[in-house]
């Protein structure tokens, strides 16, 4: 007989051992992912505070070897709602623990990406990550933490408290972590620049191991509506959900407790779908036995009158503020956006945004430049397996008067409760058939504008041709027409002239 030794590990051991699906790969995505991982918590943080962000990365040479060791210190500090002080050892020293696993739009989805990088940084320096915060009260609170991978929680090596005489509100963390800047460069560099355009409300700087300063300014102080909370929708819930809701409810009838633990729920809709489904509305739902439970939840799914979500729990960009961001980070000649209303995959609501940006400074590569958002992050990694690259490489282009060698950059925004990544690296989107249908119509409408753009310069092209043609030879028939009819003067073709060149000068710019 064969014997087996069976053990448990933890979820901070599981991601250890399996940093490459949460994108720490090798010592260039590693440091990357942990910069983005830290960014992206800071505008969430900036943004529920509704403060316009301003974020500060920092990233020195931190091995005694400098520059060859490649241990780096990465600093990210933030102007956002900071963290309680309580939270703040389990925020970066716990994986899984966070605060954004409800139903509302945010970047931060699964509680791991700030902890993982942490987690790298011990992992690859055996240093401990240092934490600064407040929540703007008269207290700043300061944390020196390194994790207990196997039992997945968090040791404070020290923590102190200091008096916040300003009232300062955010957070600051600092860690060493191995990694291979110079090949993460250009990476790291067009996710700032991307993440600038998709947020053009922010002010970001980056100061890189060289002492090189980047900075992206806000263009606006104007920030989209924040999302709220939402419930969940019955198209959307399985077995699993409703049986927690038994669970907990107050409510000691179905139709009260539908209506209070269901996103569009009315009386009337309850009343009706009670009906169809053959459950009585008295019913105590504390009472459904598990095969009721399992048939509430398919005659949810059967039912046909539940309103769609409503879009509050999401918060798309809105098209003046992509347009700002893309005319400040791409300068296009010509740029057209588009705002899709509202839809739904699996009972999650979701809003698709598109933007085609023609000529100015968008490089002509032989194919289109694509940009990925998803809750405002940029998705720079694995493309081909996006949701939005098999759209455009499966559109036929020749309808709206485009070819692959022309300047052009496509923008596709996906705002969701929740995006449906195909990892935790957060990197590509997966091809829904609700979402890839969305994400078509909405390339589909800013091409058409892009079409009408290029069919009245190619029209305005022909005019210039045409008429400088005859702007040459309009002097000409003016002398000949004179000495022909016997007339000494010739007539005035100045105005005709300046009629033909105001029309050549014609702006055709959006
Ligand atoms: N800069 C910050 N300001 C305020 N709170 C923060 C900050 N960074 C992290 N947090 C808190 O710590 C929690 C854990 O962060 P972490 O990045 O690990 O997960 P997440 O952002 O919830 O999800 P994801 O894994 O998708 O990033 C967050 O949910 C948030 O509550
Ligand atoms: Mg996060």
């Amino acid at each position: 007989m064969v014997s087996q030794a069976f053990e448990e590990i933890s979820p901070a051991d599981f991601f250890y051992r399996n940093r490459d699906i949460a994108g720490f790969t090798n010592p260039s995505r590693a440091i990357f992912a942990a910069m983005r991982e830290l960014v992206e918590n800071s505008l969430d943080a900036a943004e529920l505070g509704g403060f316009p962000p301003d974020i500060y990365v920092r990233l020195t040479y931190g091995g005694e070897g400098g520059p060859e060791s490649k241990v780096y210190k990465l600093r990210v500090q933030d102007n956002g709602s900071g963290i309680t002080s309580r939270h703040i050892p389990s925020a970066f020293g716990q994986v899984l623990f966070g605060s954004k696993y409800k139903l509302k739009q945010a970047r931060g989805t699964f509680g791991l990406g700030g902890t993982m990088a942490v987690l790298y940084g011990q992992i690859t320096t055996h240093k401990p990550a240092y934490v600064v915060s407040s929540t703007g009260s008269t207290k700043v609170y300061t944390y020196r933490i390194m994790i207990d991978i196997q039992r997945n929680r968090p040791i404070i090596l020290e923590r102190r408290v200091l008096i916040n005489k300003d009232r300062w509100h955010g957070t600051i963390v600092e860690f060493s972590l191995e990694g291979d800047y110079f090949r993460a460069m250009p990476k790291i560099l067009e996710y700032l620049k991307q993440t600038a355009l998709v947020n053009p409300y922010a002010n970001i700087t980056f100061v890189d191991p060289k002492g090189r300063l980047y900075r992206f300014t806000r263009v606006t102080t104007k920030m989209p509506v924040p999302p709220k909370e939402t419930l969940p929708h019955p198209y959307g819930v399985d077995v699993e959900t409703v049986n927690r809701l038994t669970q907990f409810t107050q409510h000691r009838n179905m139709l009260d407790f539908l209506k209070a633990h269901f996103h569009r729920v009315s009386e009337r809709v309850a009343h009706s779908f009670l009906e169809f489904a053959g459950i009585a509305k008295t019913k105590n739902p504390k009472k459904l036995d598990p095969n009721e439970v399992v048939t509430l939840v398919r005659m949810m799914k059967r039912y046909e009158g539940f309103r769609s979500p409503s879009a509050s729990c999401l918060s798309p960009l809105g098209q003046d503020l992509l347009l700002a961001g893309i005319l400040k980070e791409l300068k296009p000649e010509f740029v057209s956006v588009c705002q899709r209303k509202p839809s739904t995959y699996a009972g999650h609501p979701f809003i698709i945004e598109a933007a085609i940006a023609y000529g100015g400074e968008i490089p002509k590569r032989g194919d289109f430049l694509l940009y990925r958002f998803a809750n405002r992050i940029p998705l720079l990694y694995d493309e081909a397996s996006d949701v939005s690259y098999n759209v455009v490489k499966s559109m036929n282009w020749r309808r709206y008067r485009v070819s692959q060698d022309m300047p052009i950059a496509i923008l596709v925004h996906v705002c969701s409760t929740k995006i449906p990544y195909k990892t935790v690296g957060k990197e590509f989107i997966a091809d829904r058939p609700e979402v890839k249908k969305e994400v078509l119509n909405g390339i589909r409408e800013a091409s058409r504008k892009l079409q009408r753009f290029l069919s009245k310069r190619a029209h305005v092209e022909r005019e210039k041709r045409r008429l400088s043609v005859f702007s040459q030879y309009l002097p000409k028939i003016a002398r000949f027409s004179t000495e022909l009819a016997g007339k000494e003067k010739e007539p005035d073709i100045r105005q005709l002239l300046e009629s033909v060149n105001k029309l050549g000068r014609t702006e055709t710019r959006r």
